[in-house]
């Protein structure tokens, strides 16, 4: 059977090196192994507080930004969830067969309750529901996700089971393919890299805006002094080399650290060095497309049209097998 991808990509504007290193890379790496569908999920966004005025603009630059960080625009269909409203049709449906005991389960939802317990709308709750209505509306066989999603995704494998045993087989089970090798912690030392908590490095940053960033960041706190030797296992900014920095650099400066000859000022000075360098074509691609937005409209109405056939193909089975026509 041919295998086809789906993911979703989060609003949320400026991305940042985390979301990069961690998902973006890899997901255009997929891009040229298999055919896929990468939808902007707006719907998914409004189930927390948002800015309206900027929802729309959010999500078109998160489009950008995909088909900028080198995405294979000829394997790939990119577009905005709201332009296909199957997604939401199907979201329904699928509503009606999920328990809400296996909803209630989901640590997403238990945590995003938690920090925001004044919203906790019907529609956090549903969330995942219209997860999988984005995967199974393209019956597609491979879901690459963060570990954070990886339950949201076996959730659409019970969904699809349900949908399958009880009005016959339609969908194929959507397998997982978790792409974040590894957490990266943000610039706090502490924390997953994230906008909301505001220690991130975006990828729009300007080369100063780094360099400041970094300047303040958390390091191995026995380095008081700089005569004090730290450790750079135990130091965030070193983990960031790791992405960066060359192997060579990267013996230097853990040898510079133990010993007390290079400071941490030095030591992240080279790191804005090299995360700069890495950035430039990345943000040179940004700022093309920013300049011929036309390129991003014309991909994305294609992106909703041949969406838009696949979804009305698998809705149209769909209403046949519930008996709605
Ligand atoms: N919930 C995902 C996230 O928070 C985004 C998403 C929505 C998604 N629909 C999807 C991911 C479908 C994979 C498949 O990152
Ligand atoms: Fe961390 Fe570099 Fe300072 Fe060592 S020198 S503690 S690796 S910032």
């Amino acid at each position: 059977m041919s295998r086809r991808i789906l993911s979703g990509l989060q609003p949320t504007g400026d991305i940042h090196i985390g979301n990069y290193l961690g998902a973006i890379q890899q997901w255009v790496e997929l891009s040229r192994q298999y055919d896929g569908f990468y939808c902007v999920v707006d719907y998914h966004a409004i189930t927390a507080q948002h800015e309206v005025e900027l929802l729309q603009q959010r999500s078109f630059d998160a489009a950008l930004q995909f088909i900028a960080a080198g995405v294979d625009l000829e394997r790939s269909e990119i577009f905005i969830q709201s332009t296909v409203p199957e997604h939401t049709e199907l979201a329904w449906v699928f509503s009606t067969i999920t328990p809400m005991g296996l909803l209630e389960r989901m640590t997403q939802f238990k945590d995003k309750s938690r920090k925001n317990n004044k919203n906790i709308n019907a529609g956090l709750f549903t969330y995942p529901v219209l997860q999988t209505a984005d995967i199974l509306l393209y019956k597609a066989t491979d879901v690459p996700v963060g570990e954070d999603q990886a339950q949201h995704i076996e959730l659409a494998r019970e969904i699809t089971q349900k949908f399958n045993n009880r009005y016959g087989e339609l969908f194929p089970e959507p397998r997982t393919l978790i792409t974040q090798a590894r957490r990266i912690i943000g610039l706090d030392g502490k924390n997953k890299m994230s906008k909301s908590l505001n220690n991130h490095i975006a990828i729009m940053d300007t080369d100063e805006e780094i360099a400041a960033k970094l300047r303040s960041a958390v390091t191995d706190t026995r380095r008081v002094r700089l005569t004090d030797p730290g450790e750079p296992t135990d130091c965030n900014i070193f983990a960031l080399h790791d992405f960066f920095t060359s192997p060579e650099q990267r013996e230097e400066i853990a040898t510079g650290c133990r010993n007390a000859t290079i400071g941490c000022g030095e030591c992240k000075k080279i790191l804005a060095d090299n995360i700069s360098s890495f950035l430039t074509p990345l943000r040179d691609s940004i700022s093309d497309l920013q300049q011929h937005p036309d390129t991003v409209r014309d991909v994305l109405q294609r992106g909703t049209a041949r969406a838009g056939e696949l979804a009305r193909e698998t809705m149209a089975e769909v209403r046949s097998r519930i008996g709605i026509r």
